[in-house]
């Protein structure tokens, strides 16, 4: 019955996107479900179309939409700051919203941030009539069950990944048929340095011994977190509640070493919202009933998150202050990304019993000249992690542990892992601030 009411949808794109009214506002599904061919169909039209906003979290492909003769035709709502759109933003061509990934869904489901036309990129319908969301749930079933309209290309090359994680063929207006290959995104950065890859092993090896058997593992976003994967071999009984994954996590499940039996929610799934990887990935989560994806308003969820017992979440940031204030998402005020879902695991994680929240990174950036353990945070750069949220910070040079510190003994534990060249002056600036004496 279904292939009659999917048949009778399917549109040509240029056809699909005339749903789009000047002044609406248009989701669009992220990371490697982005969907190209109608974002591209809509921008064709932009001499008809004013002041269209289009929102969506990360992506990986160059949008069309802020291509300089769109400009007045479209703006960018950025939820999080990925390279593509980071330019724009710090223009000040298109628009930042802070906001934790949990709670993305609250704005859109309370009508803070309501959704006209939600472009989606989909599985073709299994027998049932439902379409995946594939390998980028996040927020697009959100924003798809509260969107006025719905229109989705339907890709036999997007995998169909299990969970929380359908859409009926009933619920989408209009259909494009497509067939092509999905934007593979390696998280080992080809850039990176010798030097670099020896930091990423001390805090990989760092990280795995604060790791034990049986631990449920959130990892974020950034070169770091996926590194520890690398140094978890000798563990048992892993398991994962995380937002996202990448390639490297597919060896450890492979080797047994990743298996949930011991999760205390959802055993023996690998509870995730997206991943951003290649096709070892898109290949492993397709019809893995192993794998169970849903909207991050669940994932991300601090109470949900807090009920895997042994909870460790692993996340990156740009600069700590003494105080132990995190920043992760600007440089000073140029924004780099967002809070996607770092406060909710480290409140989750923090709630959880034994729970374990780590935020880890290289002690410097910029070629060694700048530290990333500061005195003050830089001016315009907002606080991500608060002082009181802060559990462990680890670097190259060893781990901090911070809950239930006094300022004195954070600032010590701090200057301590930070690089050597920078100790003294750090130690100085401590000292006028009457933090250490
Ligand atoms: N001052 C100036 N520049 C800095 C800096 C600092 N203190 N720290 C980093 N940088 C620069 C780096 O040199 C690099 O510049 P480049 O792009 O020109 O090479 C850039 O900022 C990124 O730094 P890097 O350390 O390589 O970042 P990363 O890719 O490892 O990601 C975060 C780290 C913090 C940006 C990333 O984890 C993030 O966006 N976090 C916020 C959201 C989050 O944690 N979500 C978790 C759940 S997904």
């Amino acid at each position: 019955m279904y292939v009659a009411k999917y048949k009778s949808k399917v549109v040509s794109p240029e056809e699909a996107v005339k749903v789009v009214k000047s002044g609406n506002r248009v989701w669009l599904q992220a990371n490697s479900c982005y969907p190209k061919v109608l974002e591209h169909a809509m921008c064709d039209r932009y001499q008809e179309l004013n002041d269209v906003e289009v929102a969506h979290i990360t992506i990986f492909e160059k949008p069309r939409y802020l291509e300089p003769e769109m400009e007045g035709h479209f703006r960018h709502n950025a939820l999080f700051t990925s390279g593509h759109v980071r330019k724009a933003v710090n223009e000040g061509k298109a628009d930042f919203t802070p906001i934790f990934l949990s709670e993305i869904s609250t704005i859109i489901e309370r009508g803070i941030l309501p959704i006209d036309v939600a472009f989606l990129h989909l599985s073709c319908p299994d027998v049932h009539g439902y379409c995946s969301y594939g390998v980028s749930n996040a927020i697009s079933k959100t924003a798809a069950e509260n969107a006025k309209i719905v229109v989705a290309q339907l890709n036999p090359q997007m995998p169909r990944v299990h969970g929380d994680n359908f859409i009926h063929i009933d619920r989408i207006d209009r259909i494009v048929d497509v067939d092509e290959p999905l934007i593979e995104v390696p998280m080992v950065d080809p850039n990176v340095t010798e030097e670099d890859k020896k930091i990423y092993r001390r805090i990989g090896e760092l990280i795995a011994g604060m790791i034990k058997d049986g631990d449920t593992l959130q990892m974020g976003i950034g070169a770091i977190p996926d590194a520890v994967l690398n140094y978890l071999t000798e563990k048992n009984d892993l398991g994962i509640h995380t937002e996202m994954f990448s390639d490297g996590l597919i060896d450890l499940v492979e080797k047994g070493i990743v298996n949930g039996d011991k999760k205390t929610l959802l055993p023996g799934k690998i509870v995730a919202s997206f991943v951003i990887a290649t096709k070892k990935t898109f290949d492993f989560v397709n019809n893995n009933p192993i794998v169970e994806f849903r909207p991050t308003k669940f994932v991300n969820d601090p109470f949900i998150i807090a009920r895997n017992d042994n909870m460790v979440s692993i996340n990156s940031a740009l600069q700590v202050d003494f105080t132990g204030q995190a920043c992760s998402d600007s440089i000073g005020h140029r924004i780099y990304s967002g809070f996607g879902g770092q406060v909710d695991f480290i409140r989750g994680a923090s709630k959880s019993k034994n729970g374990r929240p780590i935020l880890a990174f290289a002690s410097t950036a910029k070629n060694h000249t700048i530290s990333k353990i500061v005195d003050t945070l830089t001016p315009g750069a907002g606080v991500t992690t608060s002082k009181a949220d802060i559990h462990y910070v680890v670097t190259e040079y060893g781990i901090a542990d911070l809950y239930g510190k006094t300022i004195r003994q954070r600032a010590r534990a701090l200057i301590d892992i930070a690089h050597p060249k920078f100790r003294d002056e750090l130690e100085q600036k401590a000292k006028e601030y009457k933090y250490l004496w």
